[in-house]
């Protein structure tokens, strides 16, 4: 069986390296990746992390990319790849213009699609955007869907689509379990990092930030900023911010926060480096989706800066809070998981809703028409959960 997988943007890469991996060692399969290069410097750092060697770069980014621009480059580019290859699948994976060119430049060569992370909804198309009408059309056209999670695999059916679903878990638990015991098994690598942020301080509480989303863009970047600022005044805490590449956001966050108090704003940081950070982390204020999933795992709060989530289980758990971008409800939320240490606690719990480090093997298996376990089954069944390594690093205790 020949097996394309398309992806080209930094989170694509991250969840969709360890199902390479998998591909690559099963014997019957004949697996080619291509990289839309949607993203340029992010992607290409997970590629060198994951040794992941592409078959076909397109090479597709522009600086201040449309994204119809974006979309076009990509999907006359992976034509030209499926009618060379042949391939009998393509692989895509969750919402990116690159998953969504992708799959349907498959449907029309008349191709089968896989998709990875399939079935998250927020049931509004503005939010994200342009993201929730790339996972439906994805799903449209799929003929395997790869839910991670039951909730995912209930928004499918209510769609009556044609393609057949399997709950899987989530690949992005595959990649953070591998780097977390990468992190955990060498000493050398673990002074290498603490090196490397020799200004981190280890008496300030650590917020972690990221934000990149379109809907954000203007007011609600500012908002966010406001509140950052305003946090960055007490003395306790320190803000580290890699900054996503795109112009959009990087423009309003270094004008905005550029001169504040112990606040580190930084250029994307490499995965190995970002999961090290997260592990120090005494909050996590996000708007990403891979981040909404990983923190849980790792055991750490998440502020959600926005107004409605397609990943619904870990805010269910009680370890995510929805805080939007208002600069008063992410202040007040923040304010409450520094000076409130019960609640804090509570909040920090330990929680695999999305994966348990085998979505992988699932996706292959189903592939090749063999029987698995689903991911809720194994949950449900006792099985263990995967990587003790995971557990939180939090450097102020
Ligand atoms: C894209 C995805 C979004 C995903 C996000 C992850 C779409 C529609 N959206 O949004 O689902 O959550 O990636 O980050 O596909 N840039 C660089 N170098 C890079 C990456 C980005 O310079 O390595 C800059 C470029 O100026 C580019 C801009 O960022 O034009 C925006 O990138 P783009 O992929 O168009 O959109 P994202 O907002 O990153
Ligand atoms: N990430 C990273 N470096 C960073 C910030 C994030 O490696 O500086 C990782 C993060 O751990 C997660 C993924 O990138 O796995 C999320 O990417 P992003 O937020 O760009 O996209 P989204 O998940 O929202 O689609």
């Amino acid at each position: 069986m020949k097996i394309l997988s398309v992806f080209g943007t930094r989170p694509e890469a991250i969840k969709m390296a360890p199902l390479v991996k998998v591909l690559e060692l099963t014997p019957s399969i004949e697996s080619l990746v291509c990289v839309t290069g949607q993203h340029r410097q992010m992607l290409d750092q997970v590629m060198q992390l994951f040794q992941i060697r592409a078959d076909f770069d397109l090479a597709v980014m522009q600086p201040n990319q449309t994204l119809n621009g974006l979309f076009a480059r990509a999907m006359s580019g992976v034509d030209e790849v499926i009618a060379k290859v042949r391939p009998d699948v393509v692989l895509v994976h969750g919402d990116t213009s690159t998953a969504c060119a992708c799959a349907l430049a498959a449907f029309h060569r008349r191709v089968p699609v896989g998709h990875v992370e399939a079935g998250l909804r927020t049931g509004n198309l503005s939010m994200p955007f342009p993201e929730e009408m790339n996972r439906r059309t994805v799903d449209g056209v799929s003929e395997w869907m790869f839910a991670p999670t039951l909730t995912s695999k209930a928004n499918l059916l209510r769609e009556n689509l044609q393609g057949r679903i399997h709950i899987t878990g989530n690949t992005v638990i595959d990649a953070l379990a591998a780097t977390c015991d990468t992190l955990h098994s060498n000493d050398t690598l673990a002074a290498q990092m603490h090196a490397n942020y020799p200004w981190i301080d280890p008496s300030r509480k650590l917020i972690l930030v990221t934000g990149h989303r379109r809907e954000s863009f203007g007011d609600g970047f500012r908002s966010i900023c406001a509140a950052l600022a305003e946090l960055s005044k007490r003395p306790d805490v320190q803000i580290i911010y890699p900054v996503h590449l795109n112009p959009a956001v990087r423009d309003v966050v270094m004008s905005s926060l550029g001169q504040c108090n112990r606040t580190h704003l930084i250029e994307p940081l490499d995965y190995l480096d970002f999961v090290w950070m997260m592990q120090r982390a005494h909050i996590i204020l996000t708007d990403s989706g891979g981040v909404q999933e990983e923190a849980p795992f790792l055991g750490k709060p998440v502020l959600v800066m926005r107004d409605v989530t397609e990943r619904p289980e870990a805010v269910a758990a009680g370890t995510v809070t929805i805080v939007g971008t208002s600069t008063l409800r992410i202040t007040e939320a923040v304010r409450r998981l520094l000076d409130d240490a019960p609640y804090h606690a509570s909040f920090s719990r330990r929680i695999n809703p999305y994966g348990d480090g085998k979505a992988s093997q699932r996706i292959v298996s189903a592939l090749m028409g063999r029987n698995f376990r689903e991911f809720g089954a194994a949950v449900a069944d006792g099985t263990p959960l995967p990587s003790t390594h995971a557990m939180s690093m939090d450097s102020d205790g």
